[in-house]
């Protein structure tokens, strides 16, 4: 079943995270519905520019309007990650997405503020939530390069001019992670004084953690034993940082980089050690139970494990 995002919020701020998982095509949606059912956890699909270009956003819709009939217990939000304002209006137009993130926070405050009013006021005509972002992450985000020496954390002091008038409904903040999979030299920690002081200011608003991937090192291993060349100092999220940052309100966990990880050490390893096999049906399967079991442990991890009855009692209250 598809709930808004505001939903699925309420249930869970200060308590857990929900695992917003980027999604392109048909083999990672059924390891994503088989391991949120597993583990009994509400979820956020999400969808990116890129994956509305690769598998084409139409195709994209109907795998997921297919699993959510192949999986009738789950139960899940539909987002549009990282969108600009003409991809947020086409998402809020289809009357598929629940919410759109727009990201226009490499502009300054005023013209992000700006953009983001707009693309609040649409949405809520719609019925639909909005994600904005202030403050930048380090890495690489879609097509515009962020350097990591310009990384620059979200200043708490700007947050709630930013959304009372921007009209925003969740914050991606800049909390000293990145995208990809090289996102910390040396100590690895979130920078929970921020995620604190944003708190303190605005408590009940849901804040939402980009680059949360932990770039697990076996994997990393893995991958580079099967022919990879990844750095392997390649280092991440630490996962017990996730349910510490959720008690704070750090509500949406975004994981992109790690369930492609999983992808490439499967097939890597798969045409390692089958290297006559040009099939691609029996990887694919051990992919679609590998990033189950994967979904599966970041649920834990999240504490969003074991919620769907909590959740389900409360979006059928209304
Ligand atoms: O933050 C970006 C996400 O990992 C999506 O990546 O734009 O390559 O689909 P993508
Ligand atoms: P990762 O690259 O850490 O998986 O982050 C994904 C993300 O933030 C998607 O918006
Ligand atoms: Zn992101």
């Amino acid at each position: 079943m598809i709930v808004t995002t505001a939903q699925l919020f309420k249930v869970a701020y200060g308590k857990f995270a929900i695992g917003a998982y980027n999604i392109n095509n048909a083999e990672q949606t059924m390891g994503l519905f088989k391991g949120c059912l597993a583990s009994k956890a509400p979820f956020i699909i999400q969808i990116s520019k890129g994956a509305r270009k690769y598998t084409e956003k139409r195709m994209l819709e109907a795998i997921i309007r297919s699993a959510e009939e192949i999986f009738p217990e789950a139960i899940f939000a539909v987002h549009l990650d990282h969108g600009d304002e003409e991809t947020c209006y086409d998402c809020i137009n289809s009357g598929f997405y629940s919410s759109v993130m727009i990201d226009a926070s490499h502009d300054p405050f005023d013209k992000n503020v700006e953009i983001t009013r707009r693309v609040v006021d649409k949405a809520y005509a719609k019925g639909l939530s909005v994600e904005a972002e202030l403050g930048m992450l380090g890495g690489v985000e879609e097509d515009i390069k962020v350097e990591e020496g310009n990384a620059c954390l979200t200043n708490p002091d700007e947050v709630e001019a930013f959304v009372s008038k921007s009209g925003c409904d969740s914050l991606a903040a800049a909390i000293g992670t990145s995208h990809g999979a090289y996102k910390f030299k040396g100590q690895q920690s979130l920078h929970f004084e921020v995620i604190e002081a944003i708190q303190k200011r605005m408590p009940g608003l849901p804040i939402v953690m980009h680059g949360s991937s932990s770039v697990p090192k076996d994997e990393v291993l893995r991958i580079n034993k099967a022919g990879g060349t990844l750095d392997p100092t390649a280092c991440g999220v630490n996962e017990d940082e996730y349910l510490p940052a959720a008690k704070l309100g750090v509500t949406k966990v975004n994981i992109d980089t790690d369930g492609r990880l999983v992808w490439t050490r499967v097939h890597r390893e798969y045409f390692r050690d089958h290297p006559s096999e040009f099939d691609f049906r029996p990887p694919g399967k051990i992919f679609i139970d590998e990033y189950a079991k994967f979904i599966e442990h970041k649920n834990q991890k999240l504490g969003s494990a074991g919620q769907l009855d909590a959740v389900r009692a409360a979006v059928s209250k209304k």
